[in-house]
């Protein structure tokens, strides 16, 4: 197992990145619908962002162990070959959370003297300005600006900001925070945004036994549980909801057919709960959908590179072939 420095987030006073007002309208959609959902991506205020950082640190996700494994141990190798399949480039990561395995790529482009500029992005402002404080601290040298918002809002920013090659980082899973077809959609509108010569790097989950899968969501200590149920305290502090947390129970699943990882909150009594006028009836046992975690073979990675307009260059594996970095190009 690797060590790595975990970067400290900071207290609850953030502003959120997206307005209050989607948000509310997000969540009275979701819980308003038929079945009942909410927005991952809403996770992340500063406690979210502090309950993933130790979900990642967890012995049973094994994610982060696989993908640090690909980049601190592999690194020359990806940097020779993001170089033989493009000229000058920068990079932007696509919801960077701390950089925590990014950081080893960083400190290699920079040792071997390449001139680059790193964009961060990540919808959580939290994230955004412990990046600008820890990054320059560990990294004089690099040149960074992080841009906090959705993804391709600021990946339009980062093409305005910089007039060299893209490579687009989207590590960690997070393609798997998308069921299969939004994730063929997400790599076609990030595959408009750039140009021939342009590459991106994309780590996937790999489908592997479904027990060490389920494990990885449905922890020991419960932090994967606290971490969901987060998001009812903070639909309570942003938007006025009497959400009361002992009324649900974090409900993981894995389907090994589909690949298919779901999270679901389930409510453990029939109950009502207020959002500011919104009353949102609950039945006994009525399960919200939170988040998929979708697994993938290489063949899917493949044929979803294919189908989104780019061509599969290398895939960088962990040692067990649980994880791949695919390192993907643009197709003219
Ligand atoms: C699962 S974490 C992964 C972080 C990092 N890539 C890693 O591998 O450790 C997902 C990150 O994406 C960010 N994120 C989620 N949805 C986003 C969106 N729609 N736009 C921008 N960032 C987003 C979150 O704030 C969070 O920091």
């Amino acid at each position: 197992m690797h060590t790595f420095t975990i970067l400290p987030v900071r207290g609850l006073s953030k502003a959120p990145a997206t307005d209050r007002t989607t948000f509310r309208e997000d969540v009275i959609r979701g819980l308003t619908g038929t079945p009942k959902r909410l927005d991952s991506k809403y996770f992340y205020d500063a406690v979210g962002d502090k309950l993933f950082q130790d979900i990642m640190q967890l012995p049973e996700y094994y994610l982060t162990g696989c993908e640090l494994e690909i980049l601190s141990g592999q690194t020359r190798e990806i940097i020779h070959a993001i170089q033989a399949h493009t000229g000058d480039f920068d990079l932007v990561e696509l919801g960077a959370g701390d950089a925590t395995k990014t950081r080893f790529l960083l400190r290699d482009l920079l040792d071997e003297g390449v001139d680059f500029t790193y964009f961060p992005i990540d919808i959580s402002t939290n994230v955004i300005r412990s990046l600008e404080e820890y990054l320059p601290a560990e990294l004089p040298a690099l040149r960074y600006k992080g841009l906090n918002g959705e993804y391709f809002e600021m990946l339009r920013a980062a093409g305005a900001l910089s007039r060299k090659h893209k490579v687009v980082l989207l590590m960690g899973a997070n393609i798997g925070n998308f069921h299969p077809a939004e994730a063929l959609q997400f790599c076609q509108a990030i595959r408009e945004q750039l140009q021939p010569g342009d590459l991106l790097l994309i780590g996937f989950d790999l489908k592997k036994d479904p027990r060490v899968i389920l494990e990885a969501y449905n922890d020991r200590q419960g932090v994967t549980k606290a971490f969901n149920l987060n998001l009812l305290t903070r639909i309570n502090r942003e938007l006025g909801a009497d959400f009361h947390l002992d009324d649900f129970e974090h409900f993981p699943t894995y389907d090994p057919l589909s690949g298919s990882c779901k999270s679901y909150l389930f409510s453990k009594r029939a109950h009502q709960v207020h959002i500011g006028k919104t009353v949102i009836d609950f039945e006994d046992n009525e399960p919200v959908y939170m988040e998929i975690s979708q697994k993938y073979s290489l063949q899917d990675a493949e044929q979803m590179a294919l189908a989104a307009g780019f061509k599969p260059l290398v895939a960088f594996q962990d040692s067990r072939g649980w994880f791949a970095d695919c390192l993907w190009g643009v197709v003219g």
